[in-house]
């Protein structure tokens, strides 16, 4: 099928940028096998007081918005943190770019963008095809965590990981570390529900 020029272009400029990311994830990644993942972690207040407690945890968080990450990335170098590594990324890009042997110890979603509209839904990050991706990655036992103020979304989630044979919700777990983020500070309430790699 002919792609038009303008369609070329932007497979182009996809091909450039995340080969760009891929090296960069090579140098920062190196001697590195495991790692907890923030994805839309928007200016890290969250997984740099995290990784703050966690010295001998690498922690790496991407968003979408460069400003955010440039956020997050003042904080590390004020607080000389260097197991926290925050890319400028698209979720499904960078999936498709980390290097094959990193695996996931605990992944984060805190108040990801919630999408209300039905015909938006497919937008959310919470996706069976993520869930596969982060399960493959993670070995039995390791944590999936999610923390919203919508209900909606909360259980969309709640259901997509009731529905998922290799995640199972662990009610007792506790959340692995209380930190406000900036979203959260704005709002009233929030769910949270952990799952565990089965
Ligand atoms: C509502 S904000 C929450 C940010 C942060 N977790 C907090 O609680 O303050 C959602 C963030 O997810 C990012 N985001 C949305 N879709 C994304 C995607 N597909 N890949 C990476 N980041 C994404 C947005 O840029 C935004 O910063």
């Amino acid at each position: 099928m002919e792609i038009s020029p303008a369609h070329a272009r932007e497979l182009e400029k996809q091909q450039q940028r995340k080969a760009a990311l891929q090296e960069a994830c090579e140098v920062a990644f190196e001697g590195v096998d495991r790692i907890l993942f923030e994805a839309g972690c928007g200016h890290g207040h969250w997984l740099t007081s995290y990784a703050e407690t966690q010295p001998e945890q690498t922690c790496v968080g991407i968003d979408l918005i460069s400003w955010r990450i440039r956020k997050g990335l003042d904080k590390r170098d004020k607080r000389q943190l260097q197991n926290l590594h925050f890319f400028k990324a698209e979720l499904g890009e960078f999936l498709e770019i980390l290097p094959e042997r990193i695996r996931f110890d605990l992944t984060v979603l805190l108040f990801p963008d919630p999408w209300p509209k039905a015909k938006h839904h497919r937008r959310r990050m919470v996706q069976t095809a993520f869930l596969d991706e982060v399960a493959r990655r993670t070995d039995v036992g390791g944590r999936f965590c999610f923390r919203s103020d919508d209900l909606p979304y909360y259980e969309w989630t709640v259901e997509h990981l009731e529905a998922h044979s290799e995640w199972a919700i662990d009610t007792k777990a506790e959340w692995p570390h209380e930190m406000e983020t900036y979203f959260q500070e704005m709002m009233d309430g929030y769910h949270s529900v952990v799952a565990r790699r089965v």
